[in-house]
């Protein structure tokens, strides 16, 4: 794996042995600038100590990994411009969010007049501003995790690694958590991001590794990823119609399925494949009142990887096919 200017962080075999279990276990990948990057996979399967791990909080049995080209050791250099969420961040209860805001700046060596001037914008996009001198005994869990968030990006790190920034939130709570992420997302930050909420990853990140047992199963775009499997939705008016496309489809060799409770077929072929098979059907006098692309979610990728294994169910997307894609 090369490194270059643009890599933000790079693991090489990292590995992490706690007792006799590689929580993780041989690890390589590569996040980018500009990432939006998805480390995704079921309990246990080393999210967090892999986190751990990039933070410099614990050491490496095996392997390393670097930060913006620094290998990552205790009070590394590089850390200074990570931003981080690790689980639930602990907090004061009986201090405000500002003032909690201003020991975690002081802890990170932020001099008192730059933290001042820095922690009402902090608590201003996180959405904190009108309870700011509340104390966090007060707030709920959306709340606190919202004022995780907004530590994270105190002082405008140039990477920002949220260890499941949606766990234990309420559906509102997390609507707002993803909208933050998206808005950072579209501001050009480098995001690293663990979840096990497949439709998080698949809304919020272009890229995304799976992991199962420490061990990385799959790597790549989420569109590639999500990609693979796509397919091209034809409805006809009605049942001859579909017949008729289904003999041509045959007679071209283009694989396809038909549907039991419709007049309509599913495609074998990608989306940018749909030109081609409108013309070949228009041609013969054959117009689909609907053709529209099918992409597998993320979630069936990821049952197949993970062989269906502690996985949190989750609203699927609203246009995935019944079958699990295929990822090599
Ligand atoms: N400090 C530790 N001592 C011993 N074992 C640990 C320690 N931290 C993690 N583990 C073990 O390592 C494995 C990976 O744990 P980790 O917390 O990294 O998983 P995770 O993917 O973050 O899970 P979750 O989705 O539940 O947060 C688990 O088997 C866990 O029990
Ligand atoms: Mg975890």
């Amino acid at each position: 794996m090369t490194s270059d200017a643009d890599t933000v962080i790079q693991t090489t075999g990292l590995t992490k042995r706690f007792g006799g279990v590689d929580a993780v276990n041989g690890i390589d990948f590569q996040v980018r600038h500009g990432d939006v990057y998805g480390f995704l996979g079921p309990n246990g399967s080393g999210k967090t100590t892999t986190i751990r791990l990039l933070l410099g909080l614990i050491s490496p049995t095996r392997g390393g990994c670097s930060i913006f080209g620094e290998p990552v050791l205790p009070g590394a250099a590089a850390l200074r411009c990570v931003g981080a969420l690790v689980e639930r961040p602990a907090f004061y209860p009986y201090l405000s969010a500002v003032d909690n805001l201003l020991l975690y700046a002081a802890a990170r060596g932020i001099d008192r007049d730059r933290a001042t001037r820095l922690v009402g914008p902090a608590l201003e996009r996180v959405g904190l501003t009108e309870a700011a001198r509340r104390k966090l005994a007060g707030y709920s869990t959306g709340m606190r995790q919202r004022l995780g968030i907004g530590t994270a990006l105190l002082d405008g790190p140039e990477l920002i690694v949220l260890d499941e920034p949606t766990n234990g939130l309420d559906p509102g709570g997390v609507v707002e958590v993803r909208q933050l992420i998206a808005s950072l997302a579209r501001e050009g930050a480098t995001i690293f991001l663990s979840s096990h909420v497949l439709t998080e990853v698949e809304q919020l990140c272009d890229r995304v590794a799976i992991l199962v047992r420490g061990r990385i199963v799959s790597e790549g775009s989420t569109r590639d990823m999500l990609g693979e499997g796509e397919r091209l939705f034809l409805r006809f008016e009605t049942g001859d119609e579909a017949g008729r496309a289904a003999t041509l489809l045959n007679q071209r060799d283009i694989a396809f399925e038909r549907l039991d409770d419709a007049p309509a077929l599913l495609v074998s072929a990608p989306a940018s494949e749909g030109a081609r098979v409108n013309r070949l059907l228009g041609e013969a006098g054959l117009y689909p009142g609907e053709l529209s692309v099918r992409r597998p979610s993320l979630e069936s990728v990821f049952l197949e990887l993970t062989g269906d294994r502690a996985v949190e169910p989750t609203a699927s997307a609203p246009d995935a096919p019944a079958a699990p894609a295929t990822v090599t």
